[in-house]
């Protein structure tokens, strides 16, 4: 797998998905959302990091924890999102958070232990090398800080995975190929403990997407989410093929005019250690 190309499509992507991804998804990844910001459990005067903000659904809530004192530093690859976040600070009149364009697997411009708490909420699937995307939240979390991470969770319990597939037949370089790795078995955890994290804990959480239409699902897989790029680039033909085969394969989960597609998260926290493990 080429890694550069790879963040080139999550970064070009997002940027073109930024604008419609709350709709599409705001409401289905509401409650891994809060039962992550439960677990991190945010106190006002502590620094966090949250890594893959997107448009700030957990930043903002993380801000209003730790204020007024505390900060929250929001990171993403997509400039787009970055943008979006920057826009709804300033609307809201929010100043703890500071917002910086950069890939999670290389914070440069992140100094080491800085942080009390690193949140990262359904961002690590889309990194070509999770694991350096972790050894980087222990770089940068001061000793005893804490993680929490959301992925989700196996294929087979999400009802709507077959939007990779059905894109990557079109493309040429699959859009997402490792999406489901981290969300099988204890495979978050055990990334977790290999980048050097303790007290590692990790649970299931089953959820139902809901779509009041057609056109709701279908743009919450197309046009708001990782495939955005690819289904921009497609012929009104091609877009056509695949949004047929994508009412199909969720016409299980129809329900009256709309769809309540099943998904499934994992959400993983854990303690980056107080001494440093000894490398011998
Ligand atoms: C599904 S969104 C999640 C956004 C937000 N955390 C939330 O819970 O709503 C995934 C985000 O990961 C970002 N992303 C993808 N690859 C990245 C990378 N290598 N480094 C940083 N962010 C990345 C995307 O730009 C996008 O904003």
């Amino acid at each position: 797998m080429d890694m550069k190309f790879q963040r080139r499509i999550q970064r070009y992507g997002w940027d073109k998905a930024a604008t419609s991804y709350e709709a599409g998804w705001r409401d289905s990844l509401a409650l891994v959302q809060s039962r992550l910001l439960d677990i991190a459990s945010a106190q006002p005067g502590e620094r966090a990091l949250d890594v893959a903000c997107g448009t700030g659904l957990v930043t903002f809530p993380l801000a209003q924890a730790v204020t007024p004192e505390g900060r929250v530093v929001a990171t993403d690859i997509s400039q787009g999102m970055i943008d979006m976040i920057q826009h709804e600070a300033a609307h809201r009149g929010v100043g703890q958070i500071q917002t910086l364009r950069s890939d999670a697997e290389a914070l440069d411009d992140v100094p080491d232990e800085a942080f009390d708490l690193v949140t990262c909420a359904l961002g690590l699937m889309y990194f070509p090398a999770p694991d350096l995307a972790l050894k980087e939240a222990l770089r940068v979390l001061k000793p005893g800080g804490r993680i929490v991470v959301a992925v989700w969770g196996a294929r087979r319990n999400c009802g709507w995975a077959e939007i990779f597939p059905i894109v990557d037949a079109r493309v040429q370089s699959a859009v997402c190929p490792l999406f489901f790795m981290l969300g099988t078995g204890r495979m978050l955890a055990m990334e977790l403990e290999r980048a050097g994290f303790e007290s590692v804990l990790d649970e299931r959480l089953t959820t139902t997407l809901p779509y009041p239409d057609e056109t709701t699902a279908l743009d919450a897989a197309f046009v708001g989410g990782p495939v955005a790029l690819a289904y921009g680039r497609f012929s009104e033909e091609t877009r056509m093929e695949a949004r047929c085969e994508y009412l199909a394969s969720i016409s299980p989960y129809q329900s009256g005019n709309g769809y309540r597609i099943p998904g499934e998260f994992v959400i993983a926290s854990a303690r980056k250690p107080w001494e440093p493990h000894d490398s011998k």
